[in-house]
């Protein structure tokens, strides 16, 4: 009797073995977008298909069909949301574009993260830290309207800002703080993912004080409910994901990140990863890192990979299916390193 209820335990135990949510970035609204935060409008694709960029929407639908992925993120440029007027109302045409990929996505039945691609910044000013601006209002500005407009859709999850770097990390902090009040007080209770510093680097979460920084940070009740860490980590020797050369699978910064949220009692989403699908030792390196994150689903929420939507087959860390016979066929990578991990891992972990 006893030896059978602890068995069944073991059972659940391993059965969830994985993080709760997979998907990919339907990448393409931050087309043209470069790290100093200038987007330029002529350069987006949302993955829209004809007229836009690729058919992101036939996409999530493959994706959560054939993989049963269950969540994407969905990448925009602060400049194509607001029709590049700093601080102004969201534009009604390009949001209505931007929101039938986001009702796309939720009518797959997955979760879909808002994700403004803006390296913190708006035409190379970095937001509360520029004479010139962007002015932390101008940012609380955008992100209240996106809370008004989303409030009632449960199924998203608002990653604040894209890879922040280069600039003070306690400033950061207070506008961070302020965003988190402002949605909250426009009545969105949905996830928040906060980035920090070095490009929301895993591997440099604790080092550079970010953890410290986004665990401090609360909703206006002052609890934490629904405050995530957002987490991105390439695999090349500069975390750039611009290499085809893998030299690391991450195991190290992961496992020290999950030491830190464990003890700390909270968690987060990998955002974005991904390697370069045509080089043997990224495929080992980053099936290892992704089974990594799959065995410890108590702080890891979710994996996201880079990337999908309007990047050709041939971008060189590519997840975008190729169309072969009238149907989707997955690069080798993602079938092996991002869905095979997460499928396979139930057999499997801690
Ligand atoms: C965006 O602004 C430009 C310049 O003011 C204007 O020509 C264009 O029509 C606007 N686009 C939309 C979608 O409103
Ligand atoms: C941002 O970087 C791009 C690409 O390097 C460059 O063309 C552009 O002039 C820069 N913009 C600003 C405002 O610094
Ligand atoms: C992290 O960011 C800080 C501040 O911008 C910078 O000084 C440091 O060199 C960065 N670390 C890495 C590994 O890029
Ligand atoms: C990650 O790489 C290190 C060094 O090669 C290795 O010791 C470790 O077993 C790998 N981790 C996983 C989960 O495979």
């Amino acid at each position: 009797m006893i030896a059978s209820v602890i068995s069944s335990l073991a059972l659940a135990g391993l059965a969830a073995a994985r993080v709760q949510y997979l998907g990919v970035s339907i990448a393409g609204g931050d087309f043209g977008c470069t790290i100093n935060g200038s987007c330029p409008l002529s350069s987006s694709q949302l993955p829209l298909g004809s007229g836009f960029g690729g058919d992101g929407e036939a996409q999530m639908q493959h994706f959560t069909k054939d993989n049963t992925m269950n969540i994407f993120r969905l990448p925009v440029s602060w400049q194509f949301l607001v029709n590049n007027t700093l601080g102004g109302p969201l534009n009604t045409a390009n949001l209505a574009s931007y929101d039938r990929l986001v009702q796309s996505c939720l009518s797959t039945g997955a979760s879909c993260i808002l994700d403004i691609h803006n390296y913190a910044r708006w035409n190379g000013g970095i937001i509360g830290q520029s004479p010139s601006g962007p002015t932390d209002a101008d940012f609380i500005s955008l992100w209240t309207q996106l809370a008004t407009k989303y409030a009632k859709s449960p199924n998203l999850l608002f990653e604040l800002m894209n890879e922040p770097h280069d600039l003070s990390l306690a400033v950061w902090s207070t506008t961070l703080q302020k965003a988190i009040t402002a949605i909250r007080t426009a009545g969105a209770t949905q996830p928040i993912l906060l980035p920090g510093t070095n490009f929301s680097s895993a591997a440099q979460l604790l080092p550079s004080g970010s953890g410290d920084a986004l665990l401090k940070l609360t909703n206006p009740d002052g609890s934490t409910d629904n405050l995530l860490v957002a987490l991105h980590k390439f695999l090349d020797e500069d975390n750039s994901g611009t290499h085809s050369e893998c030299v690391t699978n991450n195991t190290i910064a992961f496992g020290e990140v999950a030491t830190f949220l464990r003890n700390a009692g909270r968690k987060a989403i990998v955002t974005e990863t991904g390697a370069a699908p045509g080089n043997p030792l990224c495929v080992v390196y980053f099936c290892e890192q992704n089974a990594f994150i799959n065995s410890n689903p108590d702080v890891f929420l979710g994996l996201v990979s880079w990337g999908a939507g309007s990047f050709n087959t041939d971008y060189l860390l590519s997840q975008t299916p190729f169309w072969e016979g009238g149907r989707f066929v997955d690069h080798p990578l993602m079938a092996q390193c991002v869905v095979g991990t997460w499928i396979g891992s139930t057999a499997g972990g801690r």
